[in-house]
């Protein structure tokens, strides 16, 4: 690993919570929690972790979940990753979780948000990393749904930056859930959506994004560079993109560095995130260090990619300065 991009400091905006959750952490929960698996050891678990597609790898993804019980079990799982983050100079993250995979199986919204918020304070006083919450919402489930999980969220809304779109995209437009989008922003959350990679409609996703809902950042959104006139309109919102180049190689043809490497020139607030790193098999610091390879990247590039990544982040800010 380059030296350098350990060393930077770093900020990562682009991460879901569930898909930290390493094969050592996914056998201790179920040994904890009684859970039969059908496999004994490390290296059968991590070989059960295969995919070759967004799809493929959502159920997988899904599938792992049911160790997830209790809330120190949610506690664990966040403050693993806050570990991890800590050890690659991560100074500030963003944290996806997707409440309706919990609730969905009868785990409380509650339970959930309780084990997450405790981790986030416990790493900010013994790691010395923030991190803020972001609440997804699941777009294969329907908008209905989407809407009672926002409304049970607002007790907690102290703890929660935001409101996310993730899951299966296909058939599952951002205008779906226009009305859950425009109650989160009157409640005072901030909004992102994910557009994945290459998925059909994708820049029609985009421009819903921006012109039905209103987005303060978006999640992937690869695919804007064959619009010109999104582009410009990004730019001139100062949008950030969160692309996850290792996630790419896995659910699409490539790592699209090459698109990354576009968007700097474009100037588009692009930065660089793992997306599910205990799937993909890539931190913060080895996704940067992918594209560092593949682009011959420059250390004023890999700076640009963080300070994109900080200038995005929805942290509070006064003209130009950013306080953590
Ligand atoms: N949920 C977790 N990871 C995801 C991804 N890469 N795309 C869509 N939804 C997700
Ligand atoms: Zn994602």
């Amino acid at each position: 690993m380059d030296e350098f991009i350990v060393g930077l400091p770093k900020c990562e905006l682009h991460l879901h919570i569930e898909g930290t959750l390493e094969p050592e952490l996914k056998l201790a929960l179920a040994a904890r929690n009684k859970i039969e698996l059908p496999y004994a050891s490390v290296e059968e678990a991590r070989a059960a972790y295969s995919f070759d597609s967004l799809s493929s790898f959502l159920v997988g993804y899904y599938e792992s979940m049911r160790v997830l019980q209790h809330e120190p079990d949610f506690y664990d799982l966040a403050f693993s990753y806050l570990e991890k983050a800590a050890s690659q100079n991560v100074r500030y993250a963003e944290i996806f979780f997707d409440p309706q995979a919990h609730t969905s199986r009868g785990v409380s919204f509650e339970t959930v948000i309780r084990g997450l918020r405790r981790a986030v304070l416990e790493a900010e006083r013994t790691l010395d990393v923030r991190a803020q919450l972001i609440m997804c919402v699941l777009r294969d489930f329907s908008a209905e749904y989407a809407m009672a999980t926002l409304l049970e969220s607002l007790p907690y809304k102290e703890w929660i930056v935001g409101v996310g779109l993730d899951s299966d995209e296909r058939g599952n437009p951002p205008v779906k859930f226009e009305k859950v989008f425009a109650r989160a922003r009157q409640e005072g959350y901030l909004l992102t959506m994910h557009c994945d990679v290459d998925q059909e409609n994708s820049t029609e996703h985009i421009r819903q994004c921006l012109e039905v809902i209103g987005v303060d950042r978006i999640d992937h959104g690869v695919n804007i560079l064959e619009d010109p006139a999104l582009v410009a309109e990004v730019k001139r919102r100062g949008l950030g993109l969160t692309v996850c180049p290792v996630s790419n190689r896995f659910v699409t043809d490539g790592s699209k560095s090459a698109a990354i490497r576009r968007m700097l020139d474009e100037g588009l607030r692009v930065s660089v995130n793992s997306d599910d790193p205990a799937y993909f098999l890539g931190y913060v610091a080895e996704n940067l260090q992918l594209v560092r390879d593949e682009l011959d990247l420059s250390h004023a590039d890999l700076v640009q990619l963080e300070r994109n990544a900080f200038e995005s982040a929805w942290l509070p800010r006064r003209g130009k300065d950013i306080f953590l």
